[in-house]
């Protein structure tokens, strides 16, 4: 089975991002065949800077290998190294309705809040599909924002196939029972994410103080009881969920453990759990930050392997439509 996928190189890792995506990654890569690439050109929808993006990139790399990514079972690479990705998103184009991408809500959600409405931000999801389509995925494990992605990825090669003959797996999205939706410590009626700034989400690397500072600062609910009620009480949720998934415990189990306890005790629970899981992946970030060369050859080597395999399903693709 064939697992793929991505991370976009802009921030760093948030804790969405790690129980949403990255930590199942890990656990993935010892049973199946994984391909995590960082996926740049998708970044590229929003402005960068031209003179730190490479280094960002370089940085991402550096905090998924960080994270636990074992650069010998899985393969990291960098999604602009493997042309192929833009070639087959160049297919994927003169078959997808523009309809279907303007119906998009993440499109719908970015274009409402950016003045940069480009082309490449309502084809963000086609590029997405090519990812996963051109290593014949079977499984892509995503936080819940990429459902509507992943639907228009299956409905891509089954458009595909039916127009050019068989050709592509339709891959099967894998979410989290728990944590695929990890919500904002600001405003718990949103998810967590890097564009509704710093007081919303907590970094996989973030400094003890300040982790402390934002638990103890999250926005809970009216009352005074460790609830586990999303509706009523999104919260306190949300840092259950949060609580369960680092001790490896079920919510209801979580729930009860702090049956007696109040809010503020609770967070401080939660922000030591916090703290004690992420300590270690600092000192493993700032280690590997200083082995440029080394996170340069992981690369690479991925690099190479995901060409291999991009490689044969182009050659395909381009028979199929009549290119070669
Ligand atoms: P990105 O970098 O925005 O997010 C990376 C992963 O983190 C998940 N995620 C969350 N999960 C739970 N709770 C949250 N609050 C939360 N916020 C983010 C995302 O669902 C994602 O799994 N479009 C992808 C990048 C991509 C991709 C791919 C993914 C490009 N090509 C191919 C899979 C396969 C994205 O959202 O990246």
């Amino acid at each position: 089975m064939r697992v793929l996928s991505g991370i976009q190189p802009t921030g760093e890792i948030h804790l969405g991002n790690y129980l949403g995506a990255v930590k199942r990654w890990v656990e993935l890569q010892n049973t199946h065949e994984c391909l995590f690439p960082i996926v740049d050109l998708h970044a590229l929808t929003q402005s960068q800077n031209p003179k730190t993006f490479r280094s960002q990139v370089m940085e991402k790399a550096a905090e998924l290998l960080a994270l636990g990514v074992n650069p010998e079972t899985s393969v990291l690479f960098i999604q602009s190294s493997v042309r192929e990705h833009t070639e087959l998103a160049w297919i994927f184009n003169t078959i997808t309705p523009v309809g279907e991408l303007e119906r998009m809500t993440q499109f719908k959600d970015k274009s409402a809040k950016s003045k940069n409405i480009n082309m490449g931000l309502m084809d963000y999801p086609v590029l997405m599909a090519a990812d996963i389509l051109l290593y014949q995925t079977d499984l892509v494990p995503v936080g819940q924002d990429q459902t509507q992605h992943l639907e228009l990825t299956r409905e891509t090669a089954r458009r595909f196939n039916s127009l050019y003959g068989k050709t592509f797996k339709e891959p099967k999205g894998l979410l989290a029972k728990e944590g695929a939706k990890i919500m904002s410590l600001k405003d718990p009626s949103k998810k967590m994410s890097k564009s509704d700034g710093p007081s919303s989400y907590l970094s996989m690397f973030e400094d003890a103080l300040s982790v402390k500072k934002k638990v103890m600062a999250a926005v809970t609910d009216t009352g005074k009881n460790i609830q586990y009620d999303p509706n009523k009480k999104p919260g306190i949720s949300n840092l259950l969920t949060i609580y369960a998934i680092l001790k490896g415990v079920s919510i209801l189990k979580a729930e009860s453990q702090f049956a007696d306890a109040d809010y503020s005790s609770f967070k401080k629970a939660v922000a030591d759990l916090l703290l004690t899981t992420i300590e270690p992946f600092a000192k493993k970030k700032q280690e590997l930050l200083s082995r440029e060369l080394y996170v340069q050859e992981i690369l690479e080597r991925g690099g190479q392997h995901a060409s291999s395999i991009a490689q044969g399903t182009m050659q395909n693709v381009r028979s199929k439509v009549g290119l070669s």
